[in-house]
């Protein structure tokens, strides 16, 4: 069976990273209040002049390069993003200009911080039906332009960045095992953008009621997330036909440390099994995955024939599990 085979990695953040410290300095709120709360000390945030395609660009620039990929060979590019560089046209064309990847078609897909995943799922489905052989999926979000900067409850939770990883046929037993997805659009407004759509244009009076930013009710989503990504790691393991004792490592998507810490409890796990990194990076939305996964390789967490368990929620609401063997 041919399976998707994620062949390399690639990921990037901009330079500049705000502290907790330089937080206290800009709202009311303490190192001690984040970390305990978070498990977040630090976060890179872009300049007024980067956009989302910029990241993108030297993620994948590096994926490429580490696949031994030129461009020219793509075929697909698939950006999971909430925060493209324009509402549209799309991030991915874009991104395909720059790369000069010209025989590639591109498009966004929007599941906000189950991005990365649910391209996953596209990419091993293109792949295993033949359709397309080298994919292109990056997860970048720059969500640090759309917090209000005024506001501790959201501004000091997100940070910006991109991962991108080359998918392509394999024969081996290496790849995509399973992928799962799901999503309760009842549930919508507990996060969002409510500005800016055809639902609430952006207008004067939109600004000013701050509908321009990005609103969260953090107590509802937390426990929809423990509850949700603890159910998707067993679904997707079943689905797979694997238990937790398959797979080497748990890549979860980096919202908050007590996120992880309650699904590992629930899942009967130590947390030396998860692999985390939200002090570091915050929440980079479609891009924590992508990076934790190049980051893991990186650091020889994630070798041949390891197994990783990949699990995600986010805005919809939506959720997502995969399992994947390098
Ligand atoms: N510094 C100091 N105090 C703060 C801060 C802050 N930065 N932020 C909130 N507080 C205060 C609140 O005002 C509240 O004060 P009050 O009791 O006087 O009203 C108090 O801290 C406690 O607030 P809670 O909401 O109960 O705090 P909680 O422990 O739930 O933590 C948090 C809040 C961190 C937002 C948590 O609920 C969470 O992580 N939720 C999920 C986050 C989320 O939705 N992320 C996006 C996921 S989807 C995606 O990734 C795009």
């Amino acid at each position: 069976m041919v399976r998707a085979h994620i062949v390399s990695t690639g990921m990037a953040v901009p330079e500049k990273i705000i502290n907790n410290f330089d937080l206290e300095k800009i709202v009311d709120t303490t190192d001690q209040w984040i970390r305990e709360r978070t498990g977040m000390f630090e976060r890179h945030v872009t300049d007024k002049d980067t956009a989302a395609s910029d990241l993108a660009l030297l993620a994948s620039r590096q994926a490429l390069e580490m696949g031994g990929i030129e461009p020219r060979e793509l075929d697909a590019i698939l950006v999971a993003t909430i925060s493209g560089d324009y509402a549209w046209p799309a991030t991915a064309c874009i991104l395909q200009h720059k790369l000069g990847a010209k025989n590639a078609m591109a498009f966004d897909l929007s599941a906000a911080c189950s991005g990365y995943i649910y391209g996953l799922s596209v990419a091993q489905a293109y792949i295993e039906s033949g359709l397309y052989k080298n994919i292109l999926l990056v997860g970048v979000d720059l969500l640090t332009k759309v917090v209000d900067w005024t506001d501790r409850n959201t501004c000091v939770l997100f940070g910006d960045g991109a991962g991108a990883t080359i998918l392509q046929p394999n024969g081996s037993a290496a790849g995509i095992l399973g992928t799962l997805l799901g999503a309760d659009g009842s549930t919508a407004d507990l996060l969002c953008q409510p500005c800016g759509g055809s639902r609430v244009p952006i207008s004067e009076e939109a600004i000013r009621e701050k509908k321009h930013f990005l609103y969260l009710n953090g107590r509802e989503i937390f426990k929809h997330a423990v509850r949700v990504m603890t159910q998707t790691c067993h679904d997707v393991l079943k689905q797979c036909g694997l238990t937790l004792d398959d797979v080497k490592t748990v890549v979860p998507h980096q919202a908050n440390i007590r996120i992880i810490e309650a699904v590992a409890q629930r899942l009967g796990l130590p947390m030396d099994r998860f692999f985390v990194n939200v002090e570091k990076y915050a929440n980079t939305s479609a891009a924590t995955i992508p990076i934790a996964l190049h980051e893991a390789r990186e650091q020889g967490i994630l070798q041949s024939g390891d197994r990783a368990l990949l699990v995600s929620f986010g805005g919809g609401l939506t959720w997502a599990g995969g399992v994947v063997q390098f």
